[in-house]
């Protein structure tokens, strides 16, 4: 009989650097032309943004923001110390990394041997020094789980889920994000260096029909404008929290002991396009903070892929799986909290399922 445990957290990219850039994204965006003046302009903005803003870009928000951040990981990484698992099973968006125009699967298990990773390439790729003070190149080695891989893809398989796989990283591209940064921020204090635990990827395939329309990033309102070319959608909710239902099951039958993490920030300020890509759309991540903590899973099922993709949280549905297999093994939520900013471009949720003592 296995033993799980749950496990929600932040890839944040900007938490990688250090805190005069925290705010580059906004700053980004305040750039596009096509973005109406009076909503860039910060004496129009909600209090707590302006706040948040202040007369120096956020630069004393953004040492707040990382301490919030930083506590919830020491939080899960406590949990997870506590735990002590064979492997971490980690849920994560492709945000156009493996995922490209050759091949778009809904889920893909990634079934690797170790891997060099390099986890400051992303934000390297734009030009904002990492927050260690290290070279670019630094990289770490991200353990694989390829038995417990093989594993997982056959007991979906066997049980009528339809689940893709692959061995080996696609190359020429950095390790998808989600998935380093988890090893980065739960390590936080050695830069990833010393995690001790294996790690099996599932990619979700998140951004459904913005997958290579926007490649995994931001679009421009005139491009936006001028129509863009849509993709097919992602998994469903109700699929995405059907297919951590199944993967609980599978590993019921194992002897296995494995944290299943859902490794995302909420609402996303740059998929948010009904606010401009200003902030993050709060009334929708509110709403399912209060009824994640009220365990009030009904609301959660409502959500069609359309709502998530309207309130920019497309990669929530990393969380939807997380919740299935929360759900089949019945463990309660021990622990939560939801960082909440409208500058820092996503809202960021961290929850512990099933630890005993909590
Ligand atoms: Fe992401």
């Amino acid at each position: 009989m296995a033993e799980l445990l749950g496990l929600g957290l932040t890839h944040y990219p900007l938490l990688a650097v250090q805190d005069k850039y925290m705010s580059s994204l906004l700053r980004a965006t305040r750039r596009d032309p096509d973005i109406p003046e009076r909503e860039k302009d910060p004496a129009n903005w909600p209090e707590q943004m302006r706040a948040e803003w202040s007369d120096d870009r956020g630069l004393a928000a953004a040492a707040g923001h990382r301490a919030e951040l930083l506590d919830g990981l020491r939080r899960c990484r406590a949990a997870l110390d506590e735990f002590r698992p064979d492997a971490l099973i980690v849920f994560g968006d492709d945000q156009y990394e493996n995922f490209r125009e050759e091949i778009i699967p809904p889920f893909c298990v990634l079934a690797l041997p170790d891997v060099k990773v390099q986890p400051y390439a992303p934000m390297n790729e734009i030009g904002l020094p990492n927050a260690w003070g290290q070279p670019e190149d630094s990289s770490f080695e991200l353990r694989g789980a390829p038995e417990l891989g093989k594993s997982v893809a056959t007991g979906l398989l066997e049980a009528g889920f339809d689940m893709s796989y692959a061995y080996r990283q696609r190359e020429g591209i950095h390790f998808p994000h989600a998935i380093a940064n988890t090893q980065l921020y739960l390590d936080y204090e050695h830069a990833g260096a010393t995690f001790p635990y294996p790690m099996l990827p599932i990619l979700v395939n998140c951004y459904g029909r913005h997958v290579i329309a926007r490649k995994g990033g931001m679009a421009k309102f005139a491009d936006i404008a001028r129509g863009e070319e849509l993709d097919p959608p992602g998994p469903s909710p109700v699929r995405c929290f059907e297919m951590g239902r199944a993967l609980a099951r599978t590993l019921r039958e194992s002897e296995h002991r494995v944290a299943i993490v859902a490794s995302s920030s909420w609402s996303h300020a740059f998929l948010n396009d009904k606010q401009w890509h200003l902030m993050p759309d709060m009334d929708a991540d509110r709403a399912l903070y209060r009824a994640l903590v009220d365990g009030d899973l009904d609301t959660w099922l409502r959500v069609r892929g359309d709502d998530l993709a309207a309130a920019g949280q497309q990669e929530m549905l990393n969380w939807f799986c997380l919740l299935g297999a929360m759900t089949e093994i019945e463990a309660p939520l021990s622990w939560s909290a939801l960082v909440e900013t409208y500058i820092f471009n996503s809202n960021k949720c961290f929850a512990i399922f099933g630890q005993e003592g909590a």
